[in-house]
């Protein structure tokens, strides 16, 4: 177990660039099994997620052999087309294999997903839509059976919600159905966009990734390919707020401004000043944050995992802030560790009312999960004195090198071993 240690009171200075993004490369990595042979993914962050993912591709029969931020993924013609219940507990996106297994194999055993702990999670819009295309599901001892004996159907599916993971998993299921899938009120998000552009790399049909229909002609059969990972825009805007939230002068390279459109509008909001190049962004923070209103919405709102950094900001702003959460139930775990930091935030139904203080005081706090556990990091740099963030793990889940990064801007942090 370890823990990361914050001392208060550094302005952050100075540019840091981010790698892929963990939320498009996990998806990558389960791609790639749709083609036998040796596939390439770049700009790949070494997180633990991206590690978890290797694990559960090796357990179905591929290879992976990571070297620095490049991984090589060899996929055999015969898959095992199950994954292990100990490793899906661990991450969400494991379920995506069932729909690129059930492409594959026309079968997939799959236990039910774990992941961060936000309230209820169903994947009923990931069944249903699999349904449509042919499949059917059986529940046994909290591993799900899928088979599609016949070959998965091309179908139209209509989602009830843009889900990210059920817009994903169709489309891995679709590129080798028969006849052609319609995804409506499919998800937006610029890491689908970028799954379509890998599998049109490897051969294929789709149009409209990145609009709400999204179309897939089904292809025979797929060819490996090389592909780098669009950027995170989440590792990005942790660090913008990181400058914001220090009153400092930050600088993100390598990523892509027009991915954060809302998050930097709601920061201009708070009080920063803003300047984006074609692939850079720069914030210099306020003395003191202004009061923003703001509200989580699918792409191109305002994303739900940058809810918690932008929340730590609003803690010391000069008035009240009303943060409204859509995407999850309960996604609030992490205000009971912010108010014991002395900020004042209350939750009334799916609101959090942020009343602005002037000074936050460390001491140690659970990082709950991975945005919420860099929040913490992000209020423990402005609080006075120490602050320990406890079970760092999750944040190793979606930011590599976050301590040296955030050290090469001049925060005071550092990682240690929990004592005992
Ligand atoms: N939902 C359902 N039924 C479904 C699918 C989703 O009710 O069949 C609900 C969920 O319970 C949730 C909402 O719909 O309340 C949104 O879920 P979505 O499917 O869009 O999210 P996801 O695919 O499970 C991905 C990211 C999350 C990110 C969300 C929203 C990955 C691996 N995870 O999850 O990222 O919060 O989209 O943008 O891509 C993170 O990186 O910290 C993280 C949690």
């Amino acid at each position: 177990m370890e823990q990361f240690v914050v001392t208060g009171g550094a302005r952050l200075g100075g540019s840091v660039s981010v790698l892929g993004a963990k939320n498009a490369v996990l998806k990558h990595l389960v791609a790639t099994l749709l083609a036998p042979g040796s596939h390439r993914l770049e700009n790949v962050p070494g997180i633990l997620d991206v590690h978890i993912m290797c694990r559960v591709l090796e357990h179905v029969g591929a290879s992976c052999a990571i070297a620095g931020s490049t991984i090589d993924i060899d996929v055999p013609v015969h898959l095992r087309p199950e994954a292990p219940i100990d490793l899906v507990r661990q991450m969400r996106a494991s379920i995506l294999v069932l729909g690129a297994l059930l492409a594959r194999c026309g079968e997939a055993r799959v236990a039910l997903p774990g992941g961060d702990d936000f309230g209820s999670r169903p994947i009923d819009m990931h069944l249903g839509g699999l349904e449509s295309m042919g499949a059917t599901f059986d529940l046994v001892h909290g591993v799900l059976h899928a088979t599609a004996p016949d070959g998965l159907i091309g179908a139209d599916v209509h989602l009830e919600f843009p889900s990210v993971g059920a817009t994903e998993n169709l489309l891995l299921a679709g590129v080798m159905a028969r006849g052609t899938t319609t995804i409506g009120n499919a998800a937006r998000e610029p890491e689908i966009q970028d799954l379509a552009a890998f599998l049109g790399a490897m051969g294929a049909r789709i149009s409209g990734a990145g609009t709400s229909t999204i179309v897939v002609e089904g292809v025979p059969s797929m060819s490996p390919a090389i592909h780098r990972v669009v950027p995170d825009r989440l590792e990005a805007g942790t660090y913008l707020v990181a400058g914001a939230i220090t009153g400092g002068d930050v600088t993100v390279t390598d990523c892509v401004p027009e991915h954060l459109r809302m998050e930097l509008r709601k920061l201009v909001e708070a009080g920063c000043e803003v300047t984006t190049g074609d692939d850079w962004v720069r914030v210099v923070g306020p003395e003191r944050p202004l009061p923003v209103d703001f509200a989580t919405l699918p792409y191109p709102g305002f994303h739900t995992d940058m809810h918690p950094q932008m929340v730590a900001l609003l803690t010391l702003a000069s008035g009240t802030s009303v943060m409204t959460e859509n995407i999850y139930s309960a996604r609030f775990r992490y205000v009971g560790e912010l108010n014991r930091l002395g900020a004042e935030v209350t939750l009334e139904g799916q609101h959090l009312i942020v009343r602005g203080v002037a000074t936050l005081s460390g001491c140690p706090v659970d990082a709950c999960d991975i945005r919420a556990g860099a929040a913490l990091v992000l209020a423990g740099m402005v609080a006075d004195g120490y602050t320990t963030v406890v079970d760092a793990q999750h944040i190793d889940r979606g930011y590599h090198d976050f301590v040296p990064k955030l050290a090469s801007l001049g925060a005071e942090i550092r990682r240690e071993d929990v004592p005992g």
